[in-house]
């Protein structure tokens, strides 16, 4: 392939995530999204078409069914306007924020979406903060206008003072609920209407008025509500912000659309704006360099791992995001932590719970690759250079439970079940060095029910939890090789081992772990284990 079209590949790739407070729409504005998708993507391998309506969902555990929320992150690629977007579903509920964080490192943009029955929640506040640290580009879209809505002006206050982002309106809603008739297009000049149509979602058909001024506005919305809808729009003409792509590129604005995702009407306009605007996928630091999406050798990191997608297949799938060069069936990867090559022929991209096998990935596309268990969240894959990417943390869990089996005889099941479940990054494995006991770790409570289902699921083991005393996990290391020597002789009842043999010290107490790390100076104790 040419330099040019290589280049080429790369403008047209947009790689973004949708975040949300649980029930906010996100599943529902995927679902719209990819019923407004061109079909059969090039890229896939001959004879493996992806495509029913009935395989979009993307929310397709088990257990996710179950409960009603996104537990795992869901990645999905679809073609829109010839423009391929690579779009990855974040878990909704606060237990997930880890594998959320490790996802956002994957993306170049987010569309938020707000319920705009409630304004902010608690989620949103959390991911907003997260997305705060890079400054990743933000498009809002409040949802579910054909509901009773906050004051839309009461919406981007909320959002300004908030999550401290300017809100620039590129539509604008006129009414809502019953009464919503549909939104202005502050860019266009353009009034779309919202007709029951919508529910059929034929958009071909949408109804547009053309100018703000326009006398056939005042006929299908009303005197009174074009008269409303001027005022406002000339107000807010005065006061806010015009749209600008870099501040918005750099974080410092977010574009908002209204809309509701249940009656298709508005997922579009997002989309149309968000392909002109999303950045084209963005350069990722290493140790050493940044690497430039444009650069032709194969560079790529995973920042995810999910055991037992499908149960038919029973194996484990390691998500890499490409950041240069292009991935050709058969290549040979250089796996920069081991310091081995494999070849890779088999790398898939996902449609909700189908997978394809494809030919050729290029920056931005998101590959799964099949893990026996030798890839690691934080890998980095390389055509031979030495490079390892930065910023895909593991964080120290902060509840522990030690696992009990039913039947004993599982053991070895079970540790060989724990790992490959401690390989996605949710919950973590530690065994302390002087006894068999079992012990997980997780960041949020809702984690340890799961591992529960998922182990009976998926490895048919039963298992229990009793509670342990334990506050906090340090992983360690000292570069004094005597003084660590006497560390771990002294702490030998305190020390375990993590799934990837990493040492790491089990505090009883915040207030044993502020004593031990004053008496031990040298000894390096962390609680994230950063790649
Ligand atoms: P999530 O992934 O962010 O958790 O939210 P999801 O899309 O599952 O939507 C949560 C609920 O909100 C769903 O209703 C969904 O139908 C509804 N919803 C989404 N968008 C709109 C909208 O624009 N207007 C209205 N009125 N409702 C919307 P549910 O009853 O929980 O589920 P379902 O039985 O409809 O699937």
């Amino acid at each position: 392939m040419s330099h040019s079209n290589f280049l080429q590949e790369i403008m047209r790739r947009r790689t973004f995530a949708i975040i949300s407070h649980p029930d906010a729409g996100k599943t529902t504005i995927t679902e719209k999204m990819l019923s407004l998708r061109q079909q059969n993507i090039y890229i896939y391998d001959k004879g493996k078409k992806h495509d029913t309506k009935s395989q979009i969902k993307s929310d397709w555990m088990q257990i996710e069914k179950q409960r009603g929320i996104s537990i795992t992150t869901s990645v999905i690629q679809f073609l829109y306007r010839g423009i391929i977007i690579n779009l990855l579903d974040t878990p909704g509920h606060n237990d997930f924020s880890e594998d959320t964080y490790r996802t956002l490192t994957a993306v170049d943009c987010c569309l938020l979406v707000i319920d705009a029955t409630k304004g902010i929640e608690s989620r949103t506040r959390q991911l907003i903060k997260v997305t705060r640290l890079r400054n990743t580009p933000i498009i809002t879209f409040m949802n579910k206008l054909d509901r009773e809505i906050y004051d839309p002006i009461k919406l981007l206050d909320l959002v300004e003072n908030e999550l401290k982002i300017t809100c620039v309106p590129i539509t604008w809603p006129i009414s809502y609920g019953k009464e919503f008739k549909g939104v202005y297009h502050l860019y266009n000049d353009e009034t779309y209407l919202y007709t029951s149509k919508h529910y059929k979602e034929i958009l071909e058909d949408m109804y547009v008025v053309k100018g703000l001024y326009n006398p056939k506005l005042d006929k299908v919305i009303g005197i009174d509500l074009a008269k409303e809808l001027r005022n406002t729009i000339a107000i807010m003409k005065g006061v806010l912000p015009d749209f600008d792509k870099n501040m918005f590129l750099n974080g410092k604005i977010t574009p908002v659309f209204f809309g509701s995702a249940m009656c298709n009407f508005g997922v579009n306009h997002v989309l149309d704006s968000f392909i002109p605007w999303a950045p084209i996928p963005l350069p990722r630091n290493t140790k050493t360099r940044t690497v430039e999406s444009k650069e032709n050798k194969f560079t790529g990191f995973i920042f995810k791992i999910q055991a037992n997608m499908d149960l038919k297949h029973r194996d484990r799938i390691a998500f890499m995001r490409v950041v240069s060069g292009i991935y050709n069936k058969g290549m040979k990867l250089y796996q920069v932590r081991t310091g081995k090559n494999i070849i890779v022929s088999d790398a898939l991209i996902f449609m909700a719970s189908n997978r394809f096998q494809i030919t050729k990935a290029y920056p931005g596309d998101i590959i799964g690759l099949h893990n026996h268990g030798t890839i690691q969240i934080g890998d980095t894959f390389t055509q031979g250079e030495n490079l390892q990417f930065i910023n895909i943390p593991n964080f120290a869990p902060e509840l522990f439970r030690r696992v009990l089996l039913c039947n004993p005889f599982n053991q070895k099941k079970l540790v060989k079940g724990l790992i490959q479940l401690s390989e996605e990054g949710a919950i973590q494995v530690f065994r302390p060095l002087n006894t068999n006991a079992i012990i997980i770790g997780a960041i949020g409570i809702l984690q340890f029910e799961v591992v529960i289902v998922r182990l009976k699921t998926e490895y048919n083991i039963d298992i229990i939890y009793e509670s342990v005393s334990i506050s906090a996990i340090r992983w360690i290391e000292c570069n004094d090789v005597k003084k660590f020597i006497e560390f771990k002789n002294k702490n030998e009842s305190n020390l375990a081992l993590d799934a990837n043999c990493n040492l790491a010290y089990i505090a009883p107490t915040m207030v044993n772990l502020s004593l031990i790390q004053e008496r031990y100076p040298d000894v390096i104790f962390r609680n994230i284990s950063d790649h």
